[in-house]
């Protein structure tokens, strides 16, 4: 196989996770050699995993490694090629036919191109890092047409032709399974599955993330929320969840509430789901006290 990228002195997975970490994100071995091989054979990097597991973190940690701008397509029901690629600005180009009176306008120049994040990464794919998030949300039709482009990274304007990368772009997608991807859309990718992570490395995120919090504190809350991730939730925590319940905890516990008290007043921040607090709350001392 050959590396068809160098990765600015990164050579190999650890010189990145490293990198990602003073990029304020801890990637585990099998997410910074993912992100490694993606990088170095200039696959895209298809991450999966549960929501708040750092998905969007990551690509957003790897554009700042590379020192690059992120340029995000959000995914959602219904987006099309137009909202992924280029637009152009109908009334812009209503009003310049009207002030040029009888003269000739170019209604395909540059200023009436809105360019969305496709073409923005395929302008300048050494300065850009193209993160396609969230791509389960979007239907078949559209994960067809990224497949296309994720083949032979161009972009055809009809008024204009087509446009080429000089070099495939680093391309990050994310999805949270809410439906499987096609294969042949995983093939072309290097693929990761993010899990929840360890208990040792989520106490370092919330120490991370949150300068607040004691260590002792980030402790436990990670074994907390991790006896909430063993209960039938509809809405387990995320990492995000951990850090802000954990921040959350310490500020009322600086207002006088006494652990662990602090953590039940708090548990809003850790549960968004009106029927998992109905089901946790009665509960909620035995998780606390065994944490
Ligand atoms: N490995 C990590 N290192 C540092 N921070 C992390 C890590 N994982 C998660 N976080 C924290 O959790 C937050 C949520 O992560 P992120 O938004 O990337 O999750 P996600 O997987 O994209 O979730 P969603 O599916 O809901 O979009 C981040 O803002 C960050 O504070
Ligand atoms: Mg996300």
């Amino acid at each position: 196989m050959t590396v068809r990228r160098s990765i600015q002195g990164m050579d190999g997975p650890e010189p990145l996770a490293r990198a990602l970490r003073d990029a304020q994100y801890i990637a585990d071995e099998g997410l910074a050699t993912a992100a490694y091989l993606a990088l170095a054979l200039g696959k895209p990097l298809l991450l999966e995993g549960a929501p708040g597991v750092g998905k969007t973190e990551a690509a957003k940690a790897i554009a700042s490694v590379l020192g690059r701008e992120l340029v995000r397509l959000q995914c959602y029901e219904g987006i099309d090629a137009a909202a992924a690629m280029y637009e152009w600005n109908f009334p812009r180009q209503m009003l310049a036919i009207r002030q040029a009176g009888d003269d000739y306008v170019n209604l395909y120049a540059d200023d009436f191109l809105i360019a969305r994040p496709i073409l923005r990464a395929l302008e300048a794919p050494r300065d850009r890092v193209l993160l396609i998030d969230e791509i389960d949300r979007a239907d078949h039709e559209f994960e067809a047409f990224l497949l296309e482009f994720l083949s032979d990274f161009t972009v055809s304007i009809p008024e204009r032709g087509t446009i080429r990368a000089a070099e495939p772009p680093v391309v990050v997608l994310t999805s949270n399974r809410t439906r499987e991807l096609h294969e042949a859309l995983r093939r072309r990718c290097v693929y990761h599955w993010i899990g929840y992570p360890d208990p040792a490395l989520e106490a370092q995120i919330v120490m991370m993330r949150a300068s607040t919090v004691a260590q002792d504190t980030a402790q436990r809350v990670v074994r907390a929320v991790g006896a909430l991730r063993a209960e039938p939730l509809a809405k387990p925590p995320g990492v995000a969840e951990t850090v802000e319940w954990a921040e959350a905890a310490t500020l009322l516990n600086a207002q006088g509430v006494p652990w662990p008290r602090a953590f039940a007043r708090a548990i809003g921040v850790a549960l968004k789901d009106q029927e998992d607090l109905d089901y946790i709350v009665p509960r909620l001392d035995a998780i606390l006290g065994a944490a």
